[in-house]
């Protein structure tokens, strides 16, 4: 992996990575950067048989520098159960150095058409889900002085359509993110937010996006290209080495200059892709 070119092998190396969502696409793509560098790694999410066919390609990547690999199930709105996996992580493999807060849903839903229980359900997932990790590492980051990182996205400061429910969350997770860099810095702890721009071959892309918006994207992003799950890794395991020590309250766009075009192309996209069934209605109680 490119990661082991330009890095320590053994940076990670004893360090325990807990990661939200760890089973596919982008998370896994950061948990393989770090276990290419020896760390042992904890993923978490809700289906076990995903977890485990991702934990046994990590396992392959740092079995070698004594890296260990824990897949335990857990929904992160489910408080409790983020404590028991935390627990299992410390007792089984060591505390946490480095939380990643990754677990996302996410759908296309004009604001007009989406229920109070879908806005609720990506805020659950996505703004509780990385309080509840945060809030039950905690104590285990205090002890090694560890670092979080938070994966957001571009819906957060730049509002896209049919994302109301997604903009709210990413924007409340970028708060917590700075709230928690305020609060905990005094025990060492470092938090930091990475936005991905658009990442090929994704469930988030593959939700989002169509092939004609794709071609069209690449046009007008800046590096004229969607990015690799690989290149977040790249970024994550800066934000949690030693490099980056001082660090924190920091968002990190790796996007290819994508927040510079605005949403407008992705607004006409989307349009198209989902039509408004309540488009024409009067407003209820008018
Ligand atoms: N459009 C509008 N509303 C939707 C929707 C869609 N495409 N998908 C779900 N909802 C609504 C449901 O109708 C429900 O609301 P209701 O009770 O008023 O009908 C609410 O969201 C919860 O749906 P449910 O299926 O029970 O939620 P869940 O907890 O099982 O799933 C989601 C959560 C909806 C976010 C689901 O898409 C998911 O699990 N995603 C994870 C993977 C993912 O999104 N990856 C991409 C990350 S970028």
């Amino acid at each position: 992996m490119l990661v082991q070119q330009y890095l320590p092998k053994d940076l990670f190396r004893g360090k325990t990575v807990f990661v939200t969502g760890g089973g596919s696409g982008i998370n896994l793509g950061v948990a393989r950067n770090f276990a290419a560098l020896g760390a042992s790694l904890a993923i978490c999410g809700r289906t076990q048989e995903k977890l485990d066919r991702a934990a046994a390609e990590l396992a392959a990547l740092s079995a070698h520098l004594g890296g260990k690999v824990l897949p335990v199930a857990a929904d992160v709105r489910d408080y409790a159960a983020l404590e028991k996996a935390l627990g299992r992580t410390e007792a089984e493999v060591g505390p946490v150095d480095v939380l990643v807060c990754g677990a996302a849903g996410n759908f296309l839903c004009p604001a007009e058409d989406l229920s109070p229980n879908g806005f609720k359900a990506v805020i659950d997932i996505d703004l509780l889900g990385s309080f509840n990790a945060s809030r039950a590492a905690f104590e285990q980051l205090k002890k090694t002085r560890g670092s979080i990182l938070f994966i957001s996205a571009g819906q957060s400061f730049m509002p896209h359509a049919f994302q109301v429910h997604v903009g709210a969350a990413k924007a409340g997770i970028d708060n917590l993110m700075k709230n928690l860099a305020l609060e905990w810095g005094r025990y060492g702890i470092r938090s930091n937010t990475i936005v991905p721009g658009p990442i090929e071959d994704t469930e988030g892309m593959r939700r989002l996006s169509s092939p004609e918006h794709d071609t069209r994207a690449k046009g007008a992003i800046p590096l004229g290209r969607y990015g690799t799950v690989d290149e977040i890794g790249h970024a994550a395991v800066f934000l949690a080495s030693p490099f980056a020590a001082y660090i924190t309250g920091t968002v990190l766009s790796v996007d290819g200059g994508s927040n510079l075009i605005g949403s407008a192309l992705w607004n006409q996209a989307v349009e198209s892709l989902v039509p408004r069934k309540g488009s024409g209605k009067a407003p209820p109680g008018s």
